[in-house]
């Protein structure tokens, strides 16, 4: 049996992590073999509510659970970890855009990303979803100078999925024939959806879906919209979906991604082939290999349309790094 892994969720208290780490405490991240170490951290205030769900993951008998710590002490509970994902933040309310979230949030990155300097293994893969997870990632990585910067992810994979179930939907074909989706960019209403190189079984999406206003219009701003369409329904942000990405999002930087297709994940623009201005969280399509390591897939071409949308994702993500610069700093 391969080693335990050791894994810290935070906002252990919230509605994602509620749907999350029982499917991790299932195998469904890292299969029915691998017993995993499980810290889940919240609040002090929020101690009662960890430790009922201490209970309750107890009560389920997990044979792969080989041991559950709760706590708010970052720098002990992220002590040899090898996975963090940070969903703890803030999340926002009706009217609100995921940006408008990024003082009050970006403050929380700060103290994680020293306490993953400390304690964190230097390996460690990090995925932040606590929104504006793009900006509150950078945040992370920079006070967390030790461990690889190729390792700091913010979820696009939410997007990539929502994208997926309506490309499929629209052309009546079962969600996992759809392939070759690239979210670019910030995981805001701004990002881009990529409808371009899309493939659905052996056909090009373009010429299968042949409704270019349907894709241009409708299709992105339903993706960009539908967090926001989430909260007005159900008056509060999504949580399982998010949940279940976040296993999508994990499994896909640990297995080897399928022939003939890739994934979307926000990772650092450092030498990235695209010309995206280095040191921004940017969402790219990337695929994974054998050995475990990801890349960027290069050389994909933008039409003009999808080339004045990634200008403006970019700046939108420049925007929110010259807002929050102070919290960047020592
Ligand atoms: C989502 O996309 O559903 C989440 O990022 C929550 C939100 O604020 O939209």
């Amino acid at each position: 049996m391969a080693s335990i892994k050791k894994v810290a969720v935070t906002g252990g208290s919230g509605q994602i992590a509620y749907s999350l780490l029982f499917r991790i405490a299932n195998g469904d991240l890292f299969g029915k073999e691998q017993q995993i170490d499980l810290r889940i951290c919240d609040l002090p205030e929020m101690t009662d509510a960890l430790e009922g769900l201490a209970m309750e993951l107890a009560d389920c008998a997990f044979p792969l659970l080989h041991k559950v710590t709760i706590g708010h002490n970052l720098s002990e509970m992220f002590d040899d970890i090898e996975l963090a994902l940070l969903v703890g933040a803030k999340p926002r309310t009706k009217g609100m855009e995921r940006g408008d979230l990024l003082q009050e949030n970006g403050k929380i990155f700060v103290g994680t990303g020293r306490a993953l300097n400390e304690a964190a293994r230097k390996d460690a893969k990090i995925i932040v979803v606590g929104n504006p997870c793009n900006t509150n990632c950078l945040i992370t990585m920079h006070h967390a100078p030790k461990l690889l910067r190729k390792n700091f992810h913010a979820m696009t994979r939410l997007d990539q999925n929502r994208a997926a179930a309506l490309l499929a939907t629209k052309a009546n074909v079962p969600v996992e024939s759809v392939r070759k989706l690239s979210i670019w960019g910030n995981h805001s209403a701004t990002q881009v959806p990529d409808y371009t190189q899309v493939e659905i079984g052996t056909k090009r999406a373009v010429d299968l879906i042949q409704d270019q206003h349907w894709l241009q219009q409708e299709f992105i701003s339903q993706v960009q919209g539908r967090g926001a369409e989430i909260i007005a329904k159900r008056g509060k942000s999504s949580a399982a979906s998010a949940a279940s990405s976040l296993i999508d999002a994990t499994r896909a930087l640990y297995e080897t991604t399928r022939e003939g297709d890739w994934y979307s994940s926000a990772v650092c623009t450092d030498d990235n082939p695209y010309g995206i201005e280095e040191d921004l969280i940017f969402s790219f399509p990337l695929r994974t290999d054998k050995k475990g390591n990801y890349e960027i897939v290069k050389g994909l071409e933008w039409d003009f349309f999808i080339k004045e949308r990634i200008a403006v994702t970019q700046r939108e993500l420049l925007e929110e790094k010259s807002h929050i610069a102070h919290l960047l700093k020592g």
